[in-house]
């Protein structure tokens, strides 16, 4: 559906749980958050009723995230069962990919259409300042899983902060395999307001000193605001998601539905509307209809990251939204 600036809204992030398994430094302060409790989050039922009044809406791409969402059991099952609702065109999955071993067949099995898998450097020690879990095997053998059994596009998200991660390297994971790596600026929500900004040209100056000039690629990839670039000799695409400094939001086609059930409709503010309790209070489908399009009427038509905190900023942390 239309909002009231004319963007189409047609994709969904949904965050499965606030939960995670890692504590990465620009998402989940070390000792963690105050976790939602079971019944605050919205069960798979509510979830896929959801997804059925978002389908009648227009909504046709339908992103899961967390936290991280492999942390929720049955993840592939619900998968399936979003896939079977019609209007439903394609499900895909955000990942810190550590458990990804684990779940890989049944999440290909259930018809999963593409996954992206964070992974900020190569680096086993900056790994582990980052993530504060020395798991860095572990998801690298995961991503050579999911790029080498060829069942679905594999995109990398890595956040510079710092040469010391060595951008090069993980860019070398488009050399090496046909998947696309991208490079997402720091946004100022939650733990990522602490941070220096890195800019794109920044990154891209790192990577051309090592593999010489990027060649814009003009050919549409995911559904989302990444830019992309060629290199030759790369398998893969490299990609930019620049918030700051190449702001999108006049081509934003989405809107995120929380782990409790919020429906937000910009990452920056806490504007949209709670359903979980119409949900929980029996509100007719139709009801339902009426409050999300009600919120997707009024999204915000952008967000000021580059000036002063405002009073309706989000004052979640980025694992309790998702991305
Ligand atoms: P696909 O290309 O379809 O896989 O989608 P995507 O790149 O949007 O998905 P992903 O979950 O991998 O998100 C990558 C990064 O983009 C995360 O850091 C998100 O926070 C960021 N991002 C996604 N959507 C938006 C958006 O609407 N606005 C802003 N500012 N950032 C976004
Ligand atoms: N700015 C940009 N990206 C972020 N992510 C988490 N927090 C931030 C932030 N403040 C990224 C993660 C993951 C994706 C879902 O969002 O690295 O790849
Ligand atoms: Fe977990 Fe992702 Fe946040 Fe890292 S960025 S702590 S992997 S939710």
């Amino acid at each position: 559906m239309l909002d009231d600036y004319g963007r189409n809204i047609d994709y969904v992030r949904i965050s499965l749980t606030d939960r995670c398994n890692l504590r990465c430094v620009y998402c989940m302060p070390e000792q963690g958050i105050e976790l939602l409790s079971h019944d605050q989050i919205l069960n798979f039922e509510e979830i896929l009723r959801l997804c059925q009044i978002f389908a009648d809406l227009g909504m046709k791409k339908i992103k899961l995230t967390g936290g991280e969402p492999l942390c929720r059991l049955k993840v592939a099952g619900l998968i399936k069962q979003i896939k079977e609702i019609p209007g439903i065109e394609q499900v895909t999955l955000t990942t810190n990919g550590v458990e990804l071993d684990k779940y890989w067949h049944e999440l290909s099995d259930a018809g999963l259409d593409a996954i992206n898998i964070s992974l900020d450097t190569l680096d086993k020690d900056l790994y582990r300042e980052i993530t504060r879990r020395d798991v860095l095997d572990k998801v690298l053998a995961n991503i050579v899983l999911a790029a080498e059994s060829k069942r679905m596009p594999v995109k990398i998200n890595c956040v510079p902060m710092q040469k010391e991660q060595k951008l090069y390297d993980v860019a070398s994971l488009a050399k090496d395999y046909d998947i696309h790596v991208r490079f997402i600026e720091m946004m100022p929500i939650g733990q990522g307001k602490d941070f220096e900004f890195f800019s794109r040209e920044a990154t891209i100056a790192l990577l051309e000193e090592k593999y010489g000039k990027l060649k814009p690629c003009t050919e549409l990839l995911g559904n989302g605001p990444a830019e992309y670039y060629m290199i030759d000799g790369f398998k893969g695409k490299i990609g930019f998601i620049s918030a700051v400094s190449h702001k999108f939001c006049h081509l934003c086609n989405r809107i995120r539905l929380t782990a409790d059930g919020f429906l937000k409709t910009c990452l920056q503010y806490d504007k949209g509307v709670e359903l979980r309790p119409l949900l929980r209070a029996e509100a007719s489908d139709e009801e339902l209809k009426q409050a999300i399009q009600a919120a997707i009427a009024k999204k915000p038509s952008a967000h000021h990251f580059e000036e002063l905190a405002a009073e309706d900023d989000e004052q979640k942390n980025m694992s309790q939204i998702g991305g």
